[in-house]
């Protein structure tokens, strides 16, 4: 087969429109499910309140974001499934990620930033700035179909007032914030909050799936490339091998998943080109693991290298009885506090916590400026590759949130919640959303995600951010894919 996409997240997706559509039979292989048919109850996704056996990928107990309340454990068991969300747990970080056809897209909260340009240039500094910016960016938020809320309807809905009354403490504190863009349909959540339409966004759907309102990949790139014809899709089926085929190309070993998760058969496929799209774990797994185990014995020294968390800690205030936020809460977040600017840099999104009830709640999800990397690594007694990075190297990351909310907290005579990341436990610095890194773009791969010293292999996804961004990834993954399949297509393909 002329070419072989491993995932359908971000890089996948973009890798997969542009090849179908420059007339390049494609095959895309997702370990996860297609999340097309409803269950029992109607609904392809559970929502957050009632988490189900589609929640969790392969696990018999929910492991949540804030495992607490009121210093109570609220995981509960569910039936082993190959489930939308992974928590994947390593020695100092729960990762958490989206498995199915769409990938992340299906499980996140559709926050859709370009990062500032200066910090851009910061980090990627080889990669042409203007070009980003005048073409891959607006390409990319077209593809993704972002939007914005309108600001008048935020001023009084229901559903933003924990948005509105964290907003409105930020700012008496001196601090600045800014709207969020994000893909879900915003006309969609107006009816929602007037009763018109089935709730989503307003029923607690988010980290499992949006069963309405979301533009996910599933319903924006994805579709595109399958109405040319020319891009199959295979679910349930987990690349575990990628080696030079004797006669050219390259061997794709893969097994193929029951929804247990268990292995039904395995199989062997020879592609041409191969990309690596399994989102920044899965690709830098992959990849070290064939390194180490002499599959692709070229592969450059820096893959693996380069991981990092996006500087994400997570952190909750219990604000003051007159400001209230609201028992339904949009699972869209659209406000940011922008401290960015300042010796402590910091980005922290007003998030939800949608539990049907009030709880006075103002939980942030911050993403910061750590300088601090981690490197996947070979076992090879297992023959797993794990993730060495240590829980207090987030100790930069809880620093720039405290210099926000501490400020906050001592303005409105307020404290942080000690009772959801663990007992007694005030920062989530554990688990992060935005994996990035462990195959560089320009270290591990050239400056457009191909792999040195093997033709035809190329990274498309996550894995070629450094660490950090500044702000959520998802633009800027499709953006830098938008750019380097372009390339890939006129001088790879001609
Ligand atoms: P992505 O992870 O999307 O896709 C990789 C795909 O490859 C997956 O479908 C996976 O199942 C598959 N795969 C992996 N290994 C495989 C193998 N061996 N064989 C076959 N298939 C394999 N970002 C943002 O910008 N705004 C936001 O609001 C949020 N919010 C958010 C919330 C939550 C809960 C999460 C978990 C994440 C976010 N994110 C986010 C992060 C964002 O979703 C993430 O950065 C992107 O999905 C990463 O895109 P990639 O293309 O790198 O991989």
């Amino acid at each position: 087969m002329p070419a072989l996409i491993i995932g359908s997240g971000y890089g996948g997706a973009v890798a997969a429109l542009r090849l179908s559509r420059a007339g390049v039979d494609t095959h895309v292989v997702e370990m996860g499910m297609a999340w097309d048919t409803p269950g029992i109850d109607g609904n392809v996704f559970c929502n957050m309140l009632l988490p189900d056996e589609r929640s969790y990928w392969l696990r018999n107990r929910t492991q949540q974001p804030f495992g607490y309340l009121l210093n109570l454990p609220v995981d509960r068991p569910i039936p082993r499934h190959t489930g939308v969300l992974d928590s994947e747990n390593f020695a100092g970080v729960r990762v958490y990620q989206g498995r199915g056809v769409g990938g992340g897209s299906l499980v996140n909260g559709g926050m859709a930033i370009v990062p500032r340009r200066s910090y851009f240039e910061e980090i990627l500094p080889f990669v042409d700035a203007g070009e980003m910016y005048s073409t891959y960016y607006p390409r990319a938020n077209a593809g993704l179909g972002v939007g914005n809320v309108d600001p008048a309807w935020l001023e009084h809905a229901e559903c933003y007032r924990y948005a509105r009354t964290s907003r409105d403490a930020a700012l008496r504190s001196g601090f600045t914030t800014t709207a969020v863009p994000n893909v879900y349909d915003f006309d969609y959540m107006k009816k929602e909050q007037a009763g018109q339409v089935p709730p989503s966004a307003l029923a607690s759907e988010v980290i499992y799936g949006n069963n309405h309102g979301k533009k996910s990949l599933a319903r924006t790139y994805l579709p595109a490339a399958v109405a040319t014809g020319r891009l199959t899709i295979t679910t349930l089926h987990k690349v575990t091998a990628v080696s030079p085929a004797p006669g050219g190309g390259y061997r794709v070993e893969m097994e193929q998943l029951g929804t247990s998760g268990a292995v039904v058969a395995t199989k062997r496929v020879i592609a041409d080109r191969v990309f690596f799209a399994a989102g920044s774990v899965g690709t830098s797994k992959l990849l070290v693991a064939m390194k180490a185990r002499g599959l692709l014995p070229d592969l450059p020294d820096a893959v693996g290298e380069g991981w990092g968390n996006n500087g994400n800690v997570m952190v909750a205030r219990a604000d003051n009885l007159w400001a209230p936020k609201g028992p339904v809460q949009s699972t869209i977040p659209v406000i940011a506090i922008d401290n960015w600017d300042s010796s402590t840099p910091c980005f922290a999104e007003i998030a939800p916590f949608p539990v049907g009830v009030e709880t006075w709640i103002g939980l942030y999800l911050a993403i910061t400026k750590n300088p601090n990397r981690g490197r996947f690594e070979f076992d090879s007694g297992t023959g797993t590759v794990g993730l060495d990075w240590r829980t207090a190297q987030n100790q930069p990351s809880v620093d720039a949130a405290r210099s926000v909310f501490d400020v906050i907290n001592q303005r409105e005579h307020t404290t942080y919640r000690s009772d959801l990341f663990g007992v007694g436990k005030v920062w989530g610095d554990d688990l992060t959303y935005h994996p990035l890194g462990g195959c560089v773009l320009g270290q591990a791969t050239d400056g457009y995600g191909r792999l040195p010293g093997h033709p035809g292999l190329y990274v498309m996804d996550g894995s070629l951010i450094p660490g950090g961004l500044g702000v959520n990834p998802f633009v800027t993954i499709t953006a830098l894919a938008e750019r380097n399949i372009e390339k890939i297509i006129a001088t790879d393909l001609a």
